[in-house]
């Protein structure tokens, strides 16, 4: 299938919100306000894969940060407002959030989007020097892309993940300097 990278627009949000329901657990769906919010202050940061008619087959999400050494977890709550946390003349990419069309998954394409995404941004914004990002432990596609990109693990933030019957799962905090 050929998908087209581009950048996201307002329009997009309703398919945005169809791929972020088939992509995460209801719990931590973050809301069609968050989107648009973040489509509203970053659009240099929101991606999309386009397919024909209007459909969309992928997304990703980013915002720029002040660079700062280590990481303030309080920065990574889930449906946190883009216009306050967003930067313009931030130095570090956060991905806050992607998703693979199901239907779609597994032939690459995930891999496409995040390489294609963020080396679109680093290109047009010159200043920007890093990226960050959080992951669950279980989401194994997404840490094989992230590792094979080059990101390491620097910390974790405990109890960030609900994973039911009282337990929790840390978010794995994870960086790359860009060379
Ligand atoms: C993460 C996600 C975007 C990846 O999209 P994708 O199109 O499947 O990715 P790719 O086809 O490029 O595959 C990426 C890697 O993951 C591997 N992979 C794919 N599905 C996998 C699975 N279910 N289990 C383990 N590895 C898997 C692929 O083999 C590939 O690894 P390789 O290149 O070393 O062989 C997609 O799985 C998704 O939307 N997941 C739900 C939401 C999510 O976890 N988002 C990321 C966190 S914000």
């Amino acid at each position: 299938m050929e998908l087209t990278l581009r950048q996201a627009v307002a329009a997009d949000v309703a398919e945005i919100m169809r791929l972020e329901r088939a992509g995460f657990a209801p719990a931590i769906q973050e809301t069609e306000q968050t989107f648009a919010e973040r489509l509203a202050a970053a659009p240099e940061g929101c991606w999309v894969l386009a397919g024909e008619a209007g459909r969309l087959f992928g997304y990703l999400c980013a915002e720029f940060w002040p660079q700062q050494a280590g990481f303030d977890a309080a920065r990574f709550a889930r449906d946190h407002g883009a216009a306050s946390t967003h930067r313009a003349d931030g130095e570090e990419v956060y991905v806050s959030s992607m998703v693979v069309d199901p239907a779609t998954r597994g032939t690459g394409w995930g891999r496409r989007l995040f390489r294609g995404a963020l080396a679109a941004m680093f290109a047009r914004h010159a200043r920007l020097r890093s990226t960050i990002l959080i992951v669950n432990p279980g989401w194994d596609a997404a840490r094989r892309i992230y590792r094979a990109e080059g990101f390491t693990e620097i910390g974790e933030i405990a109890g960030y993940f609900d994973a039911g019957a009282g337990a929790s799962l840390p978010a794995i905090v994870m960086r790359r300097a860009h060379t």
